[in-house]
């Protein structure tokens, strides 16, 4: 069993970040046995998808970094490291290109959703980020890779293009991986419409818990968010055409780790007066040990270069082999 996941690091992690993805990412980390390390990186070569200045960048990474480790990666347990650090991952999207088919890309829907209506005017990074995606998982020969639900797609395609590599050259050099979306694994909405994700391109900050978030801000988000007059019900399924409604149960019912339904039944017939401070209560008394981490940290430059430094030395270490069994089968020479 292997486990990866990457995230960009475009800037502030929000509440659906952090429950969507990176507890499970420390939930797998804490899972697994001794002497098998979980992959977890930053996809700085996928970011330049999305312009940014050169000191943005940089300090995305490191405060990425930051974060991650503040929610519970442990660097020493697990290889945290940066893309653009182990130019294996650049090398082997280039060799997957001849196997990728421009039909298999041309049905990705994040490709859709993010190059708009201005599809000539996308990069062809944007195009190709998923053949990046699919190096990412097959140089590590990665079994498990815990994802959100829009990632999936992706993972699938992985699976296509290791599958017609392996079939063409007529060698296994690429495990197929799985995805792993945790049946828990949340969806977080946005505090002011609960028919939309919780984003950090959302223009307002009243939309989000943001990871670095003071005491004060959480409980004002909290109290601001968008409601309806209706008290709970004593299940979770009759708060059926209440988005808000049910995106606060369900933010309340992820964090503690309970059930929509034992959420509802302990606040049945009160109403979001009394439910709002419980949440605020939780959110803030989860989130405040990581914000300490994540501010004592972050602007440790040295320290955090130096686990990035030792990270990206595990992952060539590792990525190495599979990129020279690639360049093998395709008959190039290095
Ligand atoms: P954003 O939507 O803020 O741009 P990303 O697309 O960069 O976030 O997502 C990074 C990771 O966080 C992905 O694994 C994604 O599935 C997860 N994620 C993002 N937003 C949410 C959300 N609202 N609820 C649950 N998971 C989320
Ligand atoms: N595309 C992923 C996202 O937007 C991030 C990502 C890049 C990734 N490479 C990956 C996730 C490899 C899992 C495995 O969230």
């Amino acid at each position: 069993m292997r486990v990866l996941s990457g995230i960009q690091p475009t800037g502030n992690l929000h509440l659906g970040n952090y429950l969507g993805a990176i507890r499970n990412w420390v939930k797998m980390q804490d899972e697994m046995d001794a002497d098998s390390a979980c992959f977890f990186f930053l996809a700085d070569l996928h970011s330049i998808t999305v312009h940014e200045e050169r000191e943005t960048r940089i300090r995305n990474v490191r405060e990425m970094a930051a974060a991650l480790i503040a929610c519970g990666i442990d660097a020493d347990r697990s290889v945290l490291f940066n893309q653009a650090r182990v130019p294996a991952h650049a090398e082997l999207a280039w060799l997957l290109n001849g196997t990728a088919r421009i039909g298999w890309l041309n049905r990705m829907t994040q490709f859709k959703d993010k190059a708009g209506k201005n599809r000539e005017g996308a990069s062809i990074g944007l195009f190709v980020y998923p053949v990046l995606q699919a190096a990412d998982i097959l140089l590590y020969q990665a079994t498990h890779v815990p994802v959100g639900e829009d990632q999936k797609q992706h993972l699938e395609l992985t699976r296509d293009i290791a599958t017609k590599f392996n079939t063409d050259f007529g060698v296994e050099v690429f495990a197929l991986p799985e995805p792993y979306i945790p049946k828990e694994s949340a969806r977080i909405m946005s505090l002011r419409d609960g028919t939309a994700k919780m984003s950090k391109s959302d223009p307002s900050e009243m939309s989000r818990i943001s990871l670095t978030d003071d005491d004060d801000a959480i409980a004002q988000k909290v109290r601001k968010a968008k409601t309806d007059p209706e008290p709970l019900p004593e299940v979770a399924a009759d708060l059926a055409g209440r988005p808000e409604a049910l995106n606060l149960v369900g933010i309340y019912a992820t964090m503690t780790e309970a059930t929509p339904d034992s959420v509802c039944a302990r606040f049945a017939g009160q109403g979001f007066g009394a439910f709002k401070p419980a949440l605020a209560e939780v959110l803030v008394e989860t989130l405040r040990p990581i914000r300490q981490r994540f501010v004592a940290l972050k602007d440790d430059d040295v320290a955090l270069d130096a686990i990035l430094d030792k990270g990206a030395a595990k992952a060539r270490a590792v990525a190495a082999p599979t990129l020279a069994r690639a360049y093998d089968a395709l008959g190039l020479m290095r």
